[in-house]
């Protein structure tokens, strides 16, 4: 028997005794791994004498030939014996626990968004979406808050660069106009999203937060149609009736405007979230301005409305007792993970 038939057979018989496709990949490495038994082979040929050479390259081609179909025919059984004892359900234990898959959760703003846009959505509001970056005339003086404008001061705000006419909106009051713009009155929106300001950051302020805009835009609106909705949207995020009251509030964009507090639906004599009063401060509203009506292309003889600006952030932080509202966006999932 010649080496290389010698070589061959040993090869064959350890093929057909590999019993897993990683052992059969050892073996395959073993012969015609790159310092396999093959190579060894090959690499003696050089040193041969000259006419000896082509025949001795040739055999340990086709001794490298036989071994790789070996190899191959066996991989192949191998792998449908496999199939065949997953199917019988050998190895298969139905009692394992499955691996666990880690599950994401929707941020609690978008929780409560959504909750709100239902709620809305059930009394016939559209909801709307606008641009974070904004056009001064949309943020301000559509808003009957003209360049010079006292108020403008109190909108501490992020200026693209430019000239001055693209700005980070402020608020999204911004969306009463784009309303008026594209919807045939009598109409009902909401508009929440992501509002900037140019502040120092502490506990209660962040340069980045949430609003919803709401407008209501129809023929004789009064504050208690204002009064009205408003009673409906508390009850939509604390299930239950709250007593509310008005206080007057100064926004150029409405008159008469109003802050509106309810009662803390935390305590009955005082407690941390109310500071003690009793009331909490939920959100600004009022009657829509004549001259906003004008900027929206609506005649305020016909038409009128009312419209308020809730604080998404903070009603977030309320519902779950958060205490420093850069934790809503500071994208720390063991913030996260808890809701
Ligand atoms: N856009 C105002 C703000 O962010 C809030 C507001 C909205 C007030 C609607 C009245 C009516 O300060």
């Amino acid at each position: 028997m010649s080496d290389h038939t010698a070589l061959l057979a040993q090869a064959q018989e350890q093929v057909q005794a590999s019993d897993s496709l990683d052992a059969l990949k050892g073996i395959e490495r073993e012969y015609l791994g790159k310092e396999g038994r093959l190579a060894e082979l090959l690499a003696q040929i050089p040193t041969l004498p000259q006419d000896e050479r082509p025949t001795a390259g040739r055999e340990a081609n086709r001794l490298k030939q036989a071994i790789v179909e070996a190899v191959e025919v066996k991989r192949a059984e191998l792998a449908e014996a496999g199939i065949a004892a997953e199917r019988s359900g050998d190895g298969f234990d139905p009692t394992l626990p499955p691996p666990r898959t880690e599950r994401g959760s929707l941020h609690p703003i978008t929780q409560v968004t959504r909750e709100l846009e239902d709620l809305f959505q059930s009394m016939g509001y559209s909801v709307l979406d606008g641009p974070e970056v904004e056009l001064d005339y949309y943020n301000f003086e559509a808003l009957n808050v003209p360049a010079d404008h006292p108020a403008r001061d109190s909108h501490d705000t992020f200026f693209c660069e430019g000239d001055g006419h693209l700005l980070m909106r402020t608020h999204t009051s911004p969306s009463q106009i784009r309303a008026m713009e594209s919807f045939e009155p009598p109409f009902r929106v909401i508009a929440p999203g992501k509002c900037f300001r140019h502040e120092t950051t502490d506990a209660s302020h962040d340069h980045t937060f949430h609003q919803m805009e709401g407008l209501v835009v129809d023929r004789e609106i009064s504050v208690a149609h204002l009064i009205g909705a408003m009673k409906t949207l508390l009850r939509g995020i604390f299930h239950r009736d709250l007593e509310i009251r008005l206080r007057p509030g100064f926004f150029p964009f409405v008159e008469p405007g109003f802050e509106l507090d309810a009662r803390c639906p935390f305590c009955e004599n005082g407690c941390s979230v109310c500071k003690k009063t009793t009331w909490i401060e939920l959100l600004p509203c009022g009657l829509v301005h004549p001259n906003v009506l004008r900027a929206g292309g609506l005649d305020p003889e016909e038409w009128g409305g009312f419209a308020f600006g809730l604080g998404l952030s903070r009603l977030v932080m309320l519902r779950h007792d958060i205490d420093d509202v850069r934790h809503l966006l500071a994208n720390d999932v063991r913030f996260l993970e808890q809701f």
